[in-house]
């Protein structure tokens, strides 16, 4: 594991995440998102590239509120999973929230054990309402989401 450079994702990346995304997205782990999403959030992603240049897993930090941001878009290649790759790619979109000065980190998932031993703790999706104005009132499974909130206090 590491061969495997995380890194800022750019432009060209953007497929690649597509179809790690869209990948996971068949089997309903998470929602989908249009290239033209994917072009417009570039900036928020990172990204898990092999020396031979495939992407193997991504992840971005959303910018919520002043005092909030977003784990999400998170998948790592099913090959590679166990290894550590998603602890590191979360773990540098969080050193990425400290510099930019949010104090705490949240994840709506269905993996709320993974997050667990990043140190989240499951929260009752109330605390966060600036999520649920933005983006989850236009989601189709609004108001019945069955993902659990997680959230990390810097
Ligand atoms: C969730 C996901 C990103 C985890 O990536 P990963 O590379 O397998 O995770 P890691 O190997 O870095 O695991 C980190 C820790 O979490 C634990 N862990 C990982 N997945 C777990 C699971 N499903 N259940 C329990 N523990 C888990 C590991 O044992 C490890 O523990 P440790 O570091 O304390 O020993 C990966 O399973 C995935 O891509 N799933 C499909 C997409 C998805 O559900 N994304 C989440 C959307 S929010």
């Amino acid at each position: 594991m590491t061969d495997v450079r995380i890194r800022k994702a750019h432009m060209g990346d953007v497929k690649g995440i597509h179809a790690l995304l869209m990948g996971c997205a068949a089997k309903g782990l998470l929602l989908p998102r249009a290239l033209s999403h994917l072009y417009r959030h570039v900036r928020d992603f990172y990204v898990a590239e092999m020396p031979d240049g495939r992407l193997v897993a991504c992840c971005a930090l959303a910018p919520t509120w002043e005092d909030l941001a977003e784990i999400c878009s998170l998948v790592v290649d099913e090959s590679l999973r166990r290894l550590g790759l998603g602890r590191r790619i979360v773990e540098t979109c969080i050193r990425d929230c400290r510099e930019l000065g949010p104090t705490k980190v949240f994840a709506l998932t269905y993996q709320e054990e993974f997050f667990r031993h990043l140190g989240f703790s499951v929260v009752d999706k109330d605390v966060l309402p600036q999520k649920i104005w933005a983006d989850c009132v236009h989601c189709p499974k609004y108001p019945d989401c069955d993902e659990t909130a997680v959230l990390l206090e810097l």
